[in-house]
């Protein structure tokens, strides 16, 4: 069955009322819409945990930049309504834009440190975006659980940090990645791909296994790691490196030895197509130093 749609922030905000007042927990999935497995089991995840699963739909435009995908971000709402329903979601919230930023919006959510590096320094700005959608969702939705992907590593790991530096009631739960069976992690972009690219598109996985492979192997010096890491990821045909990084997994700054658990990120152009992905390659360092 179709979950039911809305639009309206008191529309959502009674549902959630009427959902509390049964004494049932409300669990949030936040979303740009274009949903896939990866969405899905967010979803189910959630399902889980909480008595009224909402789902928000909402293609955010203050985490794009003035020249990214903002327009022609894929907008699916029909095909995203059955993957909800299928995932067991309550509610859709699906708000315009001019509902979610009226005129004369002025107050931002604004990200240090966290932000600086990896996605935050090719997009400067997005996570600004990101934060302030996530915390006005909250703020609606009233949630006491959310549900993140690990995909997005670095957002996820901001989130968690705002929830806990802005004392959000919220408890943010980061869900694993889910992957394509050759190893591509699944994206609302991958559609974008020439099929040569999607052939080629599992390397950038391969390439993070490697790098973790090495440091399982005893390599500690993370420079030499995200050198062949980069190197890897260049020898992809057609393939631009945005970034390809092994930082520490809890602030996101660079390391210069493992020792401490750690995250190799990166993002790569296929064409015009930009895919992120990661991998946690924690433990390794940390049986290393010991
Ligand atoms: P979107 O890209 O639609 O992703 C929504 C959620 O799905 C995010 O938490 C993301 O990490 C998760 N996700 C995407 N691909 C996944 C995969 N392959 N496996 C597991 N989870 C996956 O991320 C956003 O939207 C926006 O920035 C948002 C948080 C909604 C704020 O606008």
């Amino acid at each position: 069955m179709l979950p039911p749609t809305v639009t309206t922030i008191a529309e959502v905000r009674r549902a959630g009322a009427a959902a509390r007042a049964l004494g049932k927990s409300v669990g949030l999935v936040p979303t740009m819409g274009a949903l896939h497995e990866g969405h899905a089991a967010l979803v189910r995840a959630a399902r889980r945990r909480s008595g009224f699963v909402v789902v928000s739909i909402f293609v955010n435009p203050t985490q794009f930049g003035p020249k990214e995908d903002f327009a022609k971000y894929p907008r699916t709402l029909e095909a995203d309504q059955k993957v909800c329903g299928d995932a067991g979601a309550d509610l859709i919230f699906a708000p315009a834009v001019e509902a979610m930023y009226p005129e004369n919006s002025f107050t931002f959510v604004d990200v240090s440190t966290l932000g600086d590096h990896l996605c935050g320094a090719t997009r400067p700005g997005h996570f600004r975006g990101v934060c302030t959608v996530v915390l006005k969702l909250f703020n609606i939705v009233r949630p006491d659980a959310a549900h993140f992907g690990s995909k997005d590593y670095q957002q996820a790991r901001i989130i968690v940090q705002m929830v806990r530096d802005l004392n959000v009631p919220v408890e943010v739960c980061v869900e694993p990645t889910v992957r394509e069976p050759d190893g591509l992690a699944l994206s609302s972009r991958n559609r974008y791909l020439s099929a040569e690219d999607r052939a080629l598109a599992p390397r950038i996985q391969a390439a993070l296994r490697t790098t973790r492979a090495r440091a399982v192997a005893g390599e500690v010096d993370a420079a030499r790691l995200e050198s062949a890491l980069h190197a890897e990821l260049s020898a992809i045909p057609g393939a631009r490196v945005d970034y390809a990084r092994v930082v520490d997994a809890e602030t996101l700054q660079p390391l210069t030895r493992l020792g401490r658990p750690a995250v190799a990120a990166v993002a790569v152009f296929l064409g015009t197509t930009r895919l992120i992905d990661n991998l946690p390659i924690a433990e390794c360092g940390v049986r290393n130093a010991e």
